[in-house]
């Protein structure tokens, strides 16, 4: 073969991988209104830089006329790129190809990108449409996947790695997604289920659709599985991309400062009339978080999943940080199991990630009743609190409002190692609400008063007085300063500028034992 030959037929080898499983499937892939692989790494990194491994590998099986069956690059698309001029390492599922399930070579190409990016320290990105394990390779397949979990437990915390689901992702295939940092579900084309429909029938007799045990609105609301919820999959590659803008390589790296031009000395005059009058009126913690940070730059994460808590990243003054806050406006911003555990989840993220965690508080304690207590409210809750207590990362507080019981604990008080906790004038820090405490300390007398409604009242009313403010945590340096609301962005940009070069560790152990 001359020299000409050779190049012509290495351009048909690489013709061959780009065409997958063929034209047709293609055509099928689109028709559901999923993109092909390929085209999902086109919207996902930076134009014209993505460098592909191994696009002639193929798979090794003769089962089941498998030798008669090869394509190249054996349903998955490997390699890396940039994102925002940072690079990342990507695989992508190519359904087209056996229905992009995995088979040994399959795994390998995953794994070969996985140990690549933890040597080099940067994320790794998969996204994921996949039948789940190559049936007609058996045991050698879950062998495989066992070999990404692995690399998945051992990358966690050295390097991000995000999940994309956009398409099918079933049986065991879904513990890669759950041991990432993030995982992103595309809405109706997305699912992911430990068992399908038809099992849950045998097993349980309950009918089921797809869409309902497994899709993106499922697993956004009732699961927590998925972080974020995408209208289709170039929206979800878009959210990757601003995700990652958020955050380190590694976890030796600080996130990305990038200045925008909102002025840090920006004081926020809304702020001094925002808390309503009544102190069991609702309000919008939202709208504070976005009143204070960089305008616009809010990232919020797991939107509709426990949404007494709001947990998602922002910029303040070109810092990346972590936001923490209660939301009055749902449940009364309550701490319940499910929020704590989401809650638990984001503090560990940034604080594995050195990015700074800054905590908006209104919380009026732990939610009450049999069914929280026995879903391990206690456990659940202590997530919380052990997430905040062992972050080591800048720790900035601000309470807006009610700060009461064991939830002023948790929420990053200045016991557990947060670096600058500021409170509102109309915080209310104490053991708990003033009708609780009043009902409680003053017993008798009420009982004993021919009007114990009105001497319920009065003494409401007299341990609001005396409890329910900032002073006697700010007379104790609990608090470090109280602040008019409207320089709280000026403080925490103070605070940020401060810890800028804070080191501080935990004792060296092997790991902690979090109440999982
Ligand atoms: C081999 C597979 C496959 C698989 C799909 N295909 N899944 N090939 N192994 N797991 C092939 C099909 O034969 C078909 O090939 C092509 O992919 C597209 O599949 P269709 O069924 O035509 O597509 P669709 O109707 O969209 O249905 C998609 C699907 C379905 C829901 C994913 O294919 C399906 O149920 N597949 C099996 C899922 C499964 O049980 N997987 C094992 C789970 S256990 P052609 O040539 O026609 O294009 C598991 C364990 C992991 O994964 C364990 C880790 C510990």
């Amino acid at each position: 073969m001359k020299h000409k030959d050779k190049f012509q037929h290495l351009q048909k080898l690489r013709a061959e991988a780009l065409l997958g499983g063929g034209e047709k499937r293609i055509e099928a892939q689109h028709a559901k209104g999923k993109l092909t692989a390929r085209e999902r790494i086109d919207y996902l990194l930076d134009e014209g830089s993505f460098v592909e491994m191994d696009m002639l590998v193929k798979h090794r099986s003769k089962d089941f006329g498998l030798d008669k069956q090869h394509y190249l690059g054996d349903g998955v698309v490997t390699g890396y790129g940039n994102i925002g001029g940072r690079l990342v390492f990507v695989f992508s599922q190519d359904f087209t190809v056996f229905g992009g399930s995995l088979s040994e070579a399959h795994a390998e190409k995953i794994i070969k990108i996985m140990d690549q990016a933890m040597k080099v320290g940067a994320p790794v990105i998969g996204l994921n449409d996949s039948g789940g394990a190559r049936i007609q390779e058996g045991v050698v397949s879950l062998g495989g996947y066992a070999e990404i979990f692995l690399r998945n437990t051992l990358a966690s915390g050295v390097i991000p790695q995000i999940s994309a689901i956009m398409g099918p992702c079933a049986g065991g295939a879904v513990y890669s997604p759950a041991i990432t940092d993030f995982t992103f579900m595309v809405k109706g084309t997305s699912y992911m289920f430990v068992t399908g429909p038809n099992v849950v029938k045998t097993v349980t007799h309950e009918e089921v659709t797809s869409e309902e045990l497994g899709g993106a609105e499922t697993h956004a609301s009732k699961s927590g599985v998925n972080h974020l919820t995408c209208e289709n999959d170039i929206e979800c590659l878009q959210k990757i991309r601003q995700l990652v803008s958020y955050i380190p390589s590694n976890n030796l790296d600080d996130p990305p400062r990038l200045p925008g031009d909102d002025p840090p000395d920006r004081l926020v005059d809304e702020l001094d009339d925002f808390i309503p009058e009544r102190p069991h009126q609702p309000y919008d913690m939202k709208e504070v978080i976005e009143l204070v940070i960089d305008r616009g730059s809010f990232f919020e994460i797991h939107p509709d999943y426990a949404k007494n808590i709001i947990v998602g990243f922002a910029r303040i003054d070109g810092y990346s940080v972590g936001i923490v806050a209660n939301q009055p406006a749902h449940l009364a911003g309550v701490l319940d199991t499910d929020a704590s555990v989401k809650g638990a989840r984001f503090v560990r993220f940034c604080d594995a990630f050195n990015i700074p965690l800054i905590t908006f508080e209104d919380v009026p304690g732990f939610l009450p009743g049999t069914a929280q207590e026995w879903g391990g409210i206690i456990k659940q809750g202590a997530k919380l609190l052990y997430a905040f207590a062992e972050a080591t990362v800048p720790k900035v507080t601000v309470i807006t409002r009610k700060a009461y019981g064991g939830a002023y604990d948790v929420m990053s008080s200045k016991h557990i190692r947060a670096d600058a906790n500021y409170a509102w004038p109309t915080a209310e820090i104490a053991v708990m609400g003033p009708k609780g405490a009043a009902e409680i300390i003053f017993k008798k007398e009420i009982a004993a008063s021919e009007d114990p409604e009105a001497m319920l009242a009065q003494k409401e009313q007299e341990y609001r007085e005396k409890f329910a403010n900032p002073y006697l945590a700010a007379e104790r340096g609990y608090i470090d300063e109280v602040i008019e609301p409207r320089y709280t962005r000026v403080r925490i940009i103070q605070a940020l500028r401060m810890l800028e070069n804070k080191a501080d560790s935990n004792p060296p152990k092997k790991h902690g034992n979090i109440p999982l």
